[in-house]
């Protein structure tokens, strides 16, 4: 079978299970997300009035948190120079109101559970109960319409409703995706790939703010879930990690109680201390995510130098430094899957064997090509005619060296006792944007597995 007919086929079956998954736990980050597409003449010039050198400073060497319009600017320049993604905390007041009227192109929903949530329970109808930090009336309006819920407590009574049905009027935490073209032109600077900084002017997601509701009532909450994603933990700092810490890891063990298999979505981790300490609590996940960046910072945290360093040195990544360090993570926490992906391929380790693993791949990757096409994921019929988009032939070196290395058969391998699936990608050559795109592979690939057991 070719790769075309077997992403066919795996489409088809997980469209026509997806929906019997029953609930799924979405914790913890939720946002909005303020689009604004960088237009060249336009930053130059805000550029040269806060004064070049001052912003080219910042270009070399990200700041820890943005206190000044310089430090912004020079942020997005480090993203533009490198096409590379990077998050940073915005701590001033007079820059975050810089940025509401340096304005956007259009408000999205944003957050790993935001966008899980509408994905999940707006369009494949899984019913969700996320959380949501802070709903105010521009939060709830970004939810699609379908089985998504929030738990409200009524006369001490939780219920679950709609984010539009709960009435919130609490503060917006916008985060501000500045988004670039393959190629952009800014000073001397280019784009090698399309990519985003993000300037977050939340103070809720930001510290992982965990709702009363949520933390009194978690153990009602968890019983309506079958399956859990949880996210968020990445712009915590070694000096604030501690408390919300605790809540998670008396979360995962009621999860761990009742059976409720846990994905750990990584998000890049500046804080070495909170990487390790997001490794310590892999134990208690069943699956982790996460893409060649956030690979290499776990093998650096794990003291493995030179293979994070062989991580980040190709493109495409090279399978084989991939597969070696997916095992090292494997063995060292003991979780059943590890998902990686990136630009052109994605791997899953198992501790079991079957092909729906791959298949879930297959369909994960669908709903990225249309994620990428279209900025936002409208409807199933979008993620069918994905299927248009060609499979990355990039990716054909990529499947040779796992032939050759491990024997691998239609996208499925046998190594050190694990499973290892690996799939070739559809990518889409003008992205609409790309913020959001790890998240709808994740959890489609998770949520599809289970559709397909
Ligand atoms: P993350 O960096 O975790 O948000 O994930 C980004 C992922 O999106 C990459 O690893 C790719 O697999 C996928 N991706 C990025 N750009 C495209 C594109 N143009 N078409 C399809 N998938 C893409
Ligand atoms: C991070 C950002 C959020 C964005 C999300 C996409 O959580 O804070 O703004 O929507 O990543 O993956």
């Amino acid at each position: 079978m070719t790769w075309d007919a077997l992403y066919a086929s795996a489409f088809e079956r997980v469209k026509a299970r997806i929906r019997n998954v029953g609930g799924v736990l979405l914790a913890y980050n939720t946002n909005i997300d303020a689009i604004h597409y960088l237009e060249s003449g336009d930053l130059e010039e805000r550029i040269r009035k806060a004064g070049v050198d001052e912003v080219l400073k910042y270009s070399e060497e990200l700041p820890e948190r943005i206190k000044s319009v310089p430090q912004l600017l020079g942020s997005i320049l480090w993203s533009v120079k490198r096409g590379k993604a990077a998050e940073l905390f915005i701590e001033s007041c007079p820059v975050r109101f810089y940025m509401k009227r340096w304005g956007w192109n259009e408000l999205r929903m944003g957050g790993q559970v935001g966008i899980m949530a509408n994905l999940l329970g707006g369009v494949y109808g899984v019913p969700v109960i996320a959380h949501v930090p802070q709903i105010s009336r521009l939060q709830a309006s970004l939810f699609k319409e379908g089985p998504i819920y929030v738990p409200k407590v009524v006369d001490g009574d939780v219920k679950l409703v709609h984010p539009k049905e709960f009435g919130g009027e609490e503060e917006s935490c916008l985060h501000y995706i500045y988004e670039f073209p393959r190629g952009f032109k800014v000073l001397d600077f280019e784009a090698p790939r399309e990519n985003r900084f993000i300037g977050a002017a939340d103070d809720y997601n930001t510290t992982l703010f965990i709702r009363d509701e949520f933390r009194e009532n978690f153990e009602e909450i968890a019983s309506r879930g079958k399956l859990a994603i949880i996210s968020g933990l990445q712009a915590l700092t070694e000096e604030n990690y501690s408390e919300p810490f605790e809540t998670i890891r008396a979360n995962l063990d009621v999860l761990g109680e009742k059976n409720i298999p846990a994905h750990l979505e990584f998000a890049f981790t500046p804080d070495e201390t909170v990487r390790k300490a997001i490794l310590d609590l892999l134990p208690k996940f069943w699956s982790v995510g996460l893409n060649e960046v956030e690979l290499a910072s776990v093998m650096e945290v794990m003291g493995e130098k030179e293979l994070a360093e062989k991580l980040l040195a190709n493109d495409p990544v090279d399978p084989l430094a991939v597969t070696e360090a997916m095992l090292k993570l494997a063995e060292r926490t003991g979780v059943k899957r590890v998902h990686f992906h990136t630009y052109g391929y994605y791997l899953a380790l198992t501790s079991y064997k079957g092909e729906f693993v791959r298949d879930a791949l297959l369909f994960a990757a669908l709903a990225a090509a249309a994620k990428a096409k279209l900025g936002d994921v409208p409807s199933i019929a979008e993620v069918v005619n994905a299927m248009d988009v060609p499979v990355n032939e990039r990716a054909k070196p990529v499947e040779e060296a796992l032939v050759r290395e491990y024997g691998m058969a239609k996208g499925i391998a046998e190594v050190d006792g694990y499973q290892l699936a690996f799939i070739p990608t559809k990518i889409v050559a003008r992205p609409k944007s790309t913020v959001g795109i790890g998240d709808t592979i994740s959890s489609s690939a998770f949520v599809g597995e289970f559709a397909l057991r």
